[in-house]
């Protein structure tokens, strides 16, 4: 449980059970997140970059997100899944923000390839071969915890997002910041708003 592990932020999101789960998926050692922290919670950067961090201090190198979002597209409604291509930071929260601890990564972390253009593939390889439509495009975050306007989606629609959620921004800063490959999907629960 995360209430067992120093530093973890307590979920306080129904559904979000807040354990870290460790074993084998095959012949790969596996960590499942049961839980994460949102911005909306309250939680600072350093508390949202913190689990990620105890991740790659335990040498994890693949990291692959998952969230629920809405959808800007007619095409994937919901009950589809969307492969997160790339990433449009509207939150103004950022869990870099702060001294940079070098340990960790540089100061000004590149992120062009945030979402990792082989993983992805890999998934949308791995959709193809169970015929499953799996959506990709880009992921917005908000920082919530409302939902948006109709003002905004339209606004969103017209900056290129393709699904939009208050999540998985910070995770996949932090773990480009220190050298982790990303990728991610989105399982989309609604049309967004208007
Ligand atoms: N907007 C923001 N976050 C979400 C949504 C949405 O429509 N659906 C699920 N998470």
């Amino acid at each position: 449980s995360f209430a067992d592990l120093p530093g973890f932020p307590k979920p306080t999101v129904a559904g979000h059970a807040g354990r870290m789960l460790i074993g084998k998926l095959g012949t790969k050692d596996v960590i499942c997140m049961q839980g994460r922290a949102h911005a909306y919670e309250g939680h600072s950067g350093e508390k949202l970059a913190f689990s990620t961090r105890v991740l790659w201090a335990l040498g994890v190198e693949i990291l692959t997100l998952t969230n629920a979002a809405g959808s800007l597209d007619q095409e994937a409604g919901p009950g589809s899944l969307m492969a997160i291509t790339d990433h449009i930071n509207f939150s103004g929260v950022n869990p870099l923000v702060g001294v940079n601890d070098d340990r960790f990564g540089p100061r000004f972390p590149d992120v062009t390839s945030a979402w990792d253009k082989d993983l992805t593939a890999k998934l949308m390889a791995c959709a193809d071969a169970l015929n499953f439509k799996l959506h990709d495009g880009t992921y917005l975050m908000a920082k919530g915890p409302n939902f948006e306007t109709p003002a905004e989606i339209h606004a969103f629609r017209m900056m290129g997002a393709n699904a939009v959620g208050m999540s998985t921004v910070p995770e996949c800063l932090v773990a480009r910041h220190c050298g982790m490959r990303v990728c991610g999907v989105s399982s989309i629960t609604n049309y967004a708003t208007g």
